[in-house]
């Protein structure tokens, strides 16, 4: 008989032979900040996170060094929209302005920025829309290159371009370099599923497409076999890290890309994997042991990092170092 049980005796054996390990710096922290003064909002779908004015963020940003937690993912909620996202390239902008906030604060923090249109566009597509509503491509990487290099004029460490476009790899690295931002590196948001796991954040960044939906642009999760091309090719391109996005039910391509790709892996637990998870353990489906359960699942599938709503949560309760 084979005995498994034998490896399974105590908790320092079982310690001793486990694979899968989360270390705080695995985790990436979303950061939304919004215009006004004195803000610090709950989103009515994600319990427990909030949306920071900037005179707030401060306190948010403590936690995080007091937690050990260093890296962010950037958001702005905007004043206002227009067709083609001006308030997402103004040098004084929410996402530029939060930037100068955070490394004043601390500059040892790594400010990665998501680069899209959706939540600054009156229509909220994630590009620029032709007079009879068709998302155009090709007009769409100039905005996507300018966007990110408004981000690194500002001082972010790594872009984050998520508008699924094709070319914008290759657009946004020739812009960053020929402004002398080589060592910028760019996150690709290479598996992009068009998914319904993004509700509570477009909720939150008010980013819903008014008519229409994102399934031109985004990936259709019947199918995996696309996934291999679409990363080879933003590598190609210049993509310095890949992202899986969502995460929880696409660890299958989590696990392709990290036996394939030779680049950092990124899963990103998106707002509607928090949102049920949350709700779950707040009727007392489940309990919250479940939470670190699903990033070891993430970790065990072969991602590098994982950004995540739960990452103080997580590093509070189970992580020291
Ligand atoms: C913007 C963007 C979205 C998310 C990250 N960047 C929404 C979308 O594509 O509609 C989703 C993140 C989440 O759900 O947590 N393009
Ligand atoms: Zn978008």
């Amino acid at each position: 008989m084979k005995r498994y049980r034998r490896l399974r005796t105590s908790p320092t054996i079982r310690k001793m032979v486990q694979e899968a390990a989360l270390k705080k710096s695995d985790l990436i922290t979303p950061i939304f900040v919004m215009e006004g003064e004195n803000l610090k909002i709950e989103s009515s779908a994600m319990p427990d996170f909030f949306t920071y004015s900037l005179d707030r963020l401060p306190e948010e940003l403590e936690t995080l060094q007091s937690l050990g937690l260093k890296s962010i993912l950037l958001f702005g909620v905007p004043g206002s929209k227009d067709s083609i996202a001006s308030s997402a390239f103004d040098p004084d902008g929410i996402v530029q302005r939060a930037i100068k906030v955070i490394k004043a604060f601390d500059p040892s923090f790594c400010v990665i920025t998501d680069v899209c249109m959706c939540q600054y566009t009156d229509h909220g597509h994630c590009g620029i829309l032709s007079e009879d509503g068709i998302i155009l491509n090709d007009e769409t990487l100039p905005y996507m290159a300018k966007i990110a290099l408004s981000h690194a004029e500002a001082g972010a460490d790594i872009v984050a371009p998520s508008d699924m476009m094709d070319g914008r790899i290759e657009a946004i690295r020739d812009v960053l370099d020929d402004a002398g931002y080589t060592y910028v590196p760019i996150m690709a948001y290479s598996l992009k599923f068009c998914s319904n796991y993004y509700g509570p954040f477009r909720t939150l960044a008010d980013s819903s497409p008014k008519s229409g939906s994102r399934d031109t642009y985004q990936m259709d999760y019947h199918n995996a076999r696309e996934a291999l091309d679409v990363a080879y090719e933003a590598i190609e391109s210049g993509a310095d890290f890949i992202m899986v996005k969502p995460a929880m039910m696409y660890m299958d391509l989590i696990h392709t890309l990290k036996d394939n790709i030779p680049k950092p892996i990124v899963c990103y637990n998106v707002s509607g994997e928090y949102a049920l998870i949350k709700n779950g353990i707040a009727q007392g489906l489940v309990n919250e042991n479940i939470i670190y359960e699903t990033l070891i699942g993430f970790k065990r599938a072969g991602a590098d990092l994982i950004i995540t709503y739960f990452s103080k949560f997580v590093a509070e309760k189970w992580l020291n170092d």
